[in-house]
């Protein structure tokens, strides 16, 4: 009896990591890097289905809300909630910090100034460029002549690629280029319009010792 009852233990705990680890892997939290003035959206990926939202920043306020029909904000100049989406509007320094929708952390925002970043390998940059117009987003890796071009977003929507990018890590956000989980070579400067947006350091991530010298 002993034995059976340990073995139902055991397997409650299998069952409750093997849910745990899938819980992880579908359910990602954003580590945002983006600019001030700037705008942000974020989507409730860890309760999609739910109709209804609650979201809290890192000190537990309750900065919007959604049950049925009724939307409530803490500053309705901020935030608004559409399509599923909280928008974040006019970063500045203040709104830096984490988001959780429903209770699940869903993102940690790290607001930028200036255009000269140097960011974490891993986390998700925004580079914005006010442009109307149609925009073409190139790049000029260090110490490198050439200059690519990544994609051209039309007026109208389409969006013409021109440099490979298997894994979707260059994406069209609005009136921005969304660079996910930054990695080292994406070192370099950024353009919109042959304008420079952003001259970018990508550093390597904490997990490889950044504490290496401290004794
Ligand atoms: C959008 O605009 C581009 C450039 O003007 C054009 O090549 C493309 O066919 C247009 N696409 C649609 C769906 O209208």
């Amino acid at each position: 009896m002993k034995n059976f009852e340990t073995g139902c233990l055991y397997l409650l705990i299998l069952l409750n990591l093997f849910t745990r680890g899938f819980a992880g892997v579908s359910h990602i939290v954003r580590r945002y890097s983006v600019p001030e003035d700037h705008f942000l959206f974020l989507c409730c990926d860890s309760d999609p289905d739910n109709p209804n939202m609650e979201w809290r920043n890192g000190a537990g306020q309750v900065i919007a809300s959604k049950k049925g029909a009724a939307v409530s904000y803490l500053n309705q100049n901020k935030y608004h909630i559409s399509d599923g989406y909280l928008q974040i509007k006019d970063l500045e320094r203040a709104d830096a910090g984490e988001y959780y929708c429903n209770g699940h952390l869903e993102a940690e925002v790290e607001v930028l100034t200036g255009q000269t970043f140097y960011i974490s390998e891993g986390r998700t940059l925004l580079i914005p460029c006010e442009s109307d117009k149609k925009q073409v987003w190139s790049f000029r890796k260090e110490r490198s002549p050439r200059r690519v071009n990544i994609f051209t977003v039309f007026r109208n929507g389409t969006i013409i690629r021109m440099r490979d990018d298997p894994q979707g890590r260059f994406v069209p956000y609005h009136k921005a280029l969304e660079i996910v989980r930054l990695e080292l070579e994406d070192s370099g400067k950024y353009m919109c319009n042959s304008n420079v947006v952003a001259r970018l350091t990508v550093i390597k991530g904490e997990a490889d010792g950044g504490c290496k010298d401290l004794i």
